[in-house]
């Protein structure tokens, strides 16, 4: 009953030209597949040249990251009008590199959170836990804090519209995969606290799996029951990996 979602996040990669070609390529080969969302996240400088390239196709674009602010002194940043007018329906939101590298905390989260949803466009919001949280066994209640903080103040409604990442960081660009069960098991749980903050409408929310996915191991994951598809990061470059990923083809 949840349309699942295959998400490439294509992160500081590609030209305009370079994500043009991958568009190109990749559209013959996911041509026809209407049973589930397939989003690309450029860069914001290839947003434009993907947004002209998926024109008439059944590939959606999506930010990979936005300011709180509708608009202002903010050198460097882009405002969520500024993704909705490129054509972007989504928005990658608390990544975990976003987190580690450029300071952001659930507050920010939170905060980009509202102003996406202001905007119509889709957040995709992502969690996860270190190895050494993993290692120490507290991978749930990490992620619950995510949740809830990152979360705070939307309705049941804004709820069940959103899409929450399980990005373990430990298994990201490292070819450590979680196992389908461990990865089943985060988001099971995630989705439980999500009944608690939307009770029913956590049914609807859409809860990927995001960390080394690749062609080989999509299948294995889909078939977990609260894995509603996936964040591709590496493999999302390739429009052959990509396409056999939306195809669920190992
Ligand atoms: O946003 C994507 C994730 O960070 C996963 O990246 O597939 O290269 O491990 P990866």
């Amino acid at each position: 009953m949840r349309t699942p979602v295959l998400a490439g996040n294509w992160k500081m990669y590609l030209t305009p030209a370079e994500g043009r070609q991958m568009i190109e390529a990749l559209r013959p080969l996911v041509e026809g597949v209407a049973d589930r969302e397939i989003v690309l996240c450029p860069p914001f400088t290839a947003l434009a040249a993907a947004a002209d390239a998926i024109e008439g196709s059944n590939i959606s674009i999506g930010g990979q990251n936005v300011h709180p602010a509708r608009e202002g002194a903010f050198t460097g940043e882009i405002a969520p009008p500024m993704l909705k007018a490129l054509g972007c329906r989504y928005v990658i939101i608390g990544h975990s590199e976003r987190r580690q590298y450029f300071g952001e905390t659930d507050a920010t989260v939170a905060e980009k959170v509202r102003a996406a949803l202001a905007e119509e466009l889709i957040p995709i919001v992502c969690v996860g836990e270190t190895l050494e949280q993993r290692e120490k066994g507290v991978t749930n209640p990490v992620v619950e804090i995510q949740v809830r903080q990152g979360l705070d103040g939307l309705s049941p409604e804004e709820l069940s519209g959103l899409i929450i990442a399980y990005e373990p960081i430990w298994a990201i660009g490292t070819g450590r995969t979680a196992s389908p069960d461990d990865a089943q098991q985060v988001c099971a749980f995630i989705r439980s606290v999500m009944a608690r903050l939307a009770g029913e409408g956590a049914q609807k929310t859409r809860i990927l799996y995001g960390g080394s996915v690749k062609p080989d191991n999509i299948k294995e994951l889909m078939n977990q029951p609260d894995i509603d598809g996936a964040l591709v990061g590496g493999a999302s470059l390739k429009a052959e990996s990509f396409a056999r990923i939306v195809r669920f083809e190992e």
